[in-house]
């Protein structure tokens, strides 16, 4: 019988993402997407082999750029302890990590096995993200108007105090139009929506929301993080193509429908980890010392309710475990 987390393991999973960004950060600025994915994919890899779980991976990388990949399907974790599904995305936003762009981040969420969403061939997903404030009180099918009123009530502040992120895609012109004529602020963002949606619902970081389409595993991944935030998410299949659309409705999964935090990770029992790996406005990004190097991460459990966050001295000359990854 398999049994249910008790541990803190979102601690034994900052591990791994500390791994994932290390080595990813050595290909920070330098062009070259894929092989800096895999230096995280080898070293995420490795840590979550240590990690008491008998995880399957349901939320893998890659499959929609064709880069390096933790499959769906892999069997992560030491195989003993409780039974869990995995996501993984050893580094969200792989062109800001080439370009050395701020906010890219190593990131891996467990939940108890079958709870959750199994997006499939789904890549893209219109979504809404509000903190704790905003949370329980906002609507994805509402008008954008009513959304931004909603959050500047709850967070005490005005319209035009209130802080949007939103990727800039041609696919989200009527969004930013909408939300530029309720005349809230903008942070258009090139890549990497995971990272400011951990803004939105963490205490002062001058992020409100994340709204528009941008990547289904991403919003799967977030949901996670809001159960341990206390935020929400919530989403709608946004296929971006006939060839996508026609996938996700071959695999059956429902497209236009309005998924709810609980739908895309169903329960109380999330784990969540995260490592900066270029400099962010919340994690900060991999740094070197004479001596090794220094990583920032976020940790949260959702069935306490506590996040927290970890920065973590790496020496080269004691890696421990962990040398069969280069640095
Ligand atoms: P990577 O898979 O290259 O890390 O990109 C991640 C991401 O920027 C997500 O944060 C976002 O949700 C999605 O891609 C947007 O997809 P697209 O770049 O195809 O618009």
């Amino acid at each position: 019988m398999s049994e249910q987390p008790e541990r803190n393991l979102g601690l034994d999973l900052a591990r791994a993402t500390e791994a994932a960004a290390l080595a990813a950060a050595r290909w920070v600025g330098r062009g070259q997407k894929n092989e800096g994915d895999g230096a995280a994919v080898n070293a995420l890899r490795l840590l979550l082999g240590t990690v008491r779980m008998d995880g399957i991976v349901v939320i893998g990388e890659g499959e929609k750029d064709e880069a390096p990949m933790l499959f769906n399907g892999e069997r992560v974790g030491n195989g003993h302890g409780p039974a869990v599904d995995v996501a993984v995305d050893p580094v969200e936003g792989t062109n800001l990590l080439a370009k050395g762009r701020p906010n890219s981040i190593a990131v891996v969420a467990v939940a108890p096995r079958g709870t959750m969403f199994n997006p499939g061939p789904a890549f893209y997903m219109d979504k809404l993200i509000v903190g704790p404030e905003a949370a329980g009180k906002v609507d994805l099918e509402a008008p954008v108007a009513e959304t931004l009123a909603i959050i500047a009530r709850a967070k005490g502040l005005r319209i035009d105090e209130v802080t949007v992120v939103i990727l800039d895609r041609p696919r989200n012109q009527a969004r930013i139009q909408a939300i530029r004529d309720v005349g809230a602020r903008i942070r258009l963002i090139t890549d990497g929506d995971v990272a400011p949606s951990l803004m939105a619902a963490l205490p002062g970081t001058g992020i409100d929301a994340v709204m528009g389409i941008g990547g289904t595993p991403e919003g799967v991944i977030t949901a996670c993080a809001m159960h341990g935030l206390g935020g929400e998410i919530q989403g709608c299949l946004a296929p971006q193509s006939d060839a996508e659309r026609a996938r996700i409705e071959a695999a059956g999964i429902a497209i236009g429908r309005k998924l709810t935090l609980a739908e895309l990770a169903a329960g109380d029992d999330h784990f969540f980890a995260a490592t900066g790996i270029t400099q962010g406005d919340f994690l900060r990004g991999v740094r070197y010392t004479a001596t090794g190097a220094i990583t920032h991460s976020l940790v949260t459990r959702s069935r306490s309710g506590t996040w927290r966050t970890i920065e973590a001295h790496h020496r080269w000359d004691k890696l421990n475990g962990i040398s069969a990854v280069e640095y």
